[in-house]
This record gives structure tokens, C-alpha cells and sequence, in this order.
């Protein structure tokens, strides 16, 4: 198979009603949530600051503990200018589902994925027929929402049984109780393995493996070490006439090249448009751009084929 030159791409999460990335700078960015505007670190935001004044309005902050500047597990802690709910609700777009303050600093959401529900929606939306979509490491489910709100059927896969009641949760705060999606407390690799035994089949696959992770009977999780089976893995379970597939990538030192290369060895399509590049958020106040992700993408050209 040949491979084009991909030209890498941006792709921009606007401001939206209930999220958007106010500004940022000196480590840290200031993020509004629906109600809420939050200061957490950022060690990529080296930049000055648009509005320092702003910041003083944050009412969530969060700091990291000294041995941690940018991982998942390192300890640090919430401040609040007064107590925080459990939960509050949010929409993108009409799709409802809640904002958490949860344990290392995270939101219960990640605003940049919503390129990829925008991506995945229009394919569900544009075929005749629900698509079976597989959402691997799907964390709270805002993908999963998203697919089934345009009519995909989805099967969604976290080894956290925290972060599947909040997809749960989710689903009922979307109002989709009726819409399909089977919640499956699974090891990614052992799901996917299984899966390719049992010869089921996904017209979308989409994936956004943490650096380290473990299964919920422990099975060790290692991008470096792990991705490449369970990609190829994901390329025999990718129906002929799949839509898409799509891989997020927040691991330090990966390059979206990487993720191309690698995907495009197992995801073996002649057909339709590979894409690689970083996931944005595009800041309020100084219009900058922070790229949070790297991504790979393969997309069937939406109402006909395309050869590259
Ligand atoms: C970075 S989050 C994914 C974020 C999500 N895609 C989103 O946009 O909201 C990583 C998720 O992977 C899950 N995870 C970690 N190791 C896993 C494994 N071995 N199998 C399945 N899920 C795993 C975690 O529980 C967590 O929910």
C-alpha cells in the first residue's frame, strides 16, 4: 500500500455555549464549564496571559502536587470558592450529560473530542442504516452519546466502573434511555481480541487509549507495548464497508505521524482519506490555539468513495 504524504491537520474545537477555553498562559489555562470557570495547569500554555484580571474570577482551581505536572496520577487537589454539586449539567450541542470535578483535575469531559463526535455523527447521520459503532476506553461516554444520538448503535468499553455509571448517568441526563448502547466493563485488548474470535464486525471504531491504564482485573495497559495488537486487532473487527475509524493519542512523546503509520499498517483501506494531526482548542479571549491531542483518521468519503 502506498502511503500520500499526510499533511498534518489541525482540527479546532470552537468555543461552544457551555465550554469554552478562556484563555491561558504561564502553565495553567482558565476553562468555563457551564457555571463555572476553572483554572488548571497547562504545561504547554508558556505564553503571557491575555486577561490576567479574569483569572481572579475563577471559582475552581486546581494545583498539582510536586512530583506531577502533567499526568493522570499524580496527586493534587481541587480549591473552590464555595462547595461544588456533585454534578452539573452541560450540553454540547443537544446532547445533555454532566460536568464533574473529579480526582486528578479532570472534568468528566475532554472539549477537544468534540471534533471527532462531530465527525462520527455525520457518518451515522448519513447512512441508511444505524451503524454499529465501537468506543473503546470511552471514559464517560460523550462519544458513545453522540453516536447514538444520530442512530448509531453503540458498544462502549471502559475497565472503570465509575466512569460507566457517569456514561449511564450521562445517558439519562441526554434523555437517550431508549437509544441502543451496551455499557461493557471490559479490558480494551481482551474486548477487542475476543471480538475478532467471535467475527463481529464495526462499521466505526474509535479509540483514545490512556499511556497507562489497567483492565479491571488488572491487565496492564502501556501504549508503547500494547497499541500495536490491539490495532491490529481493531483492523480485522473494521467492517469492508466501515465509515470510519479514529485514534486519539494524549501520551507525551508520540507523534501523530506514529499514530498514522501505525494505524494505516493494520487499518489497511485504499479507499476513502486518511488524516493525522492535533486536536485544539481555540482560546476566547486571545484566539490561540492549544493543542491538548494528537489524532489518525480514516473516513470513507461520506455519500461516495474516494480514492487516494
Ligand atoms: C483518556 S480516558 C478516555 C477519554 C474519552 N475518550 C473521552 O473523550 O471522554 C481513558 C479511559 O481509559 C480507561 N482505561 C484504562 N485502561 C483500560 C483498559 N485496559 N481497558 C479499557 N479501558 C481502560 C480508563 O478507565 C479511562 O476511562
Amino acid at each position: 500500500m502506498t502511503h500520500p504524504d499526510p499533511s498534518p491537520q489541525v482540527l479546532i474545537t470552537e468555543p461552544w455555549p457551555d465550554y469554552a477555553l478562556v484563555d491561558s498562559g504561564e502553565g495553567r489555562k482558565l476553562e468555563r464549564l457551564g457555571r463555572f470557570l476553572i483554572d488548571r495547569p497547562e504545561p504547554q500554555a508558556m505564553w503571557v496571559r491575555t486577561d490576567p484580571k479574569i483569572w481572579h474570577k475563577a471559582n475552581a482551581t486546581f494545583t498539582a502536587g510536586s512530583d506531577d505536572d502533567d499526568s493522570d496520577t499524580g496527586k493534587g487537589r481541587w480549591q473552590f470558592t464555595s462547595p461544588p454539586p456533585e454534578t452539573f449539567p452541560l450540553a454540547w450541542q443537544d446532547v445533555g450529560f454532566l460536568g464533574r470535578f473529579t480526582a486528578f483535575r479532570h472534568l468528566a469531559v475532554f472539549p477537544e473530542q468534540a471534533a471527532h463526535w462531530q465527525t462520527i455523527q455525520r457518518h451515522a447521520r448519513a447512512a441508511n442504516r444505524p451503524l454499529k459503532v465501537l468506543n473503546l476506553f470511552g471514559y464517560t461516554g460523550l462519544a458513545s452519546l453522540a453516536a447514538a444520538q444520530a442512530g448509531a448503535e453503540v458498544t462502549h468499553v471502559d475497565a472503570s466502573k465509575k466512569a460507566l455509571q457517569w456514561g449511564k448517568d450521562n445517558q439519562a441526563a441526554a434523555g437517550l434511555q431508549q437509544a441502543k448502547i451496551r455499557w461493557l466493563l471490559d479490558d480494551a485488548q481482551k474486548f477487542v481480541a475476543r471480538e475478532v474470535r467471535r467475527g463481529h464486525r464495526y462499521d466505526g471504531i474509535i479509540l483514545d487509549p490512556p499511556k497507562y491504564g489497567r483492565g479491571p482485573k488488572g491487565e496492564r495497559w502501556q501504549v508503547f507495548d500494547d497499541l500495536p495488537q490491539l490495532m491490529a486487532d481493531c483492523g480485522a473487527i473494521l467492517a469492508d464497508d466501515a465509515k470510519f475509524f479514529i485514534l486519539t493519542g494524549y501520551a507525551a512523546r508520540l507523534s501523530c505521524l506514529s499514530l498514522l503509520a501505525l494505524a494505516q499498517q493494520h487499518v489497511a483501506r485504499v479507499d476513502g482519506q486518511w488524516q493525522c494531526g492535533e486536536l485544539a482548542l481555540r482560546e476566547e479571549l486571545g484566539g490561540r490555539l492549544l493543542s491538548t491531542a494528537l489524532y489518525a483518521k480514516w473516513e470513507c468519503q461520506v455519500g461516495g468513495r474516494q480514492l487516494i
